[in-house]
């Protein structure tokens, strides 16, 4: 057994003991309820397991949970679907997957709102040119497997998101 201590959409939660065996994903889902996490592949293959991981630098970056022991995230930070809403509305990303009717069956919806969401806070803190934001996006939904094959939509609505609010993800041109 392991002593497991971890912050999830800013609560924290006592260390408890688990077993060393014990993957992430089953600690949210079946020790904590926190469904919204799901399992897909089960081989950090299709990435609908990852959660947000906040870096005490302030970076972030997703990570799979499916082959990820739940003791490895001792002492960590996270965030999943489930802290995405705020005070019952929801984030501009997950907005605009429902303006874009991005998902279908929703089971790889989590893990491309995490991607997106830490692309999003990346490009806040360093912005990107117009002409490279396309293919910025393309790398970081890359790996993110959908079954009903949303790719497209999906970019489209993290794009949505990034140009209507140009002034903070991306760097500003030189006026010719
Ligand atoms: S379930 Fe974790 S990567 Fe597929
Ligand atoms: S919406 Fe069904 S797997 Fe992506």
């Amino acid at each position: 057994m392991t002593t497991l201590g971890i912050t999830i959409n800013g609560q924290v939660h006592a260390p408890t003991e688990v077993r060393d065996d014990l993957s992430m994903n089953d600690f949210l889902r079946e020790y904590l309820g926190m469904t919204g996490t799901k399992f897909g592949c089960g081989a950090a293959q299709c990435l609908s397991c990852v959660v947000i991981v906040d870096e005490p630098d302030g970076t972030c970056h997703t990570n799979p949970t499916c082959v990820t022991s739940a003791a490895s995230f001792h002492g960590k930070t996270i965030r999943t679907v489930e802290g995405h809403a705020k005070n019952g509305e929801l984030s501009p990303l997950q907005k605009a997957f429902i303006r874009h009717f991005a998902f279908q069956c929703g089971y790889c919806t989590a893990g491309f709102l995490n991607e997106g969401q830490v692309l999003l806070e990346q490009l806040a803190k360093t912005p990107v040119p117009r002409a490279g934001l396309e293919e910025r996006i393309a790398e970081a939904l890359d790996g993110h497997l959908c079954r009903c094959t949303g790719y497209f939509k999906y970019h489209e609505a993290v794009l949505d998101v990034i140009l209507s609010d140009a002034k903070r993800y991306l760097m500003q041109e030189p006026r010719g």
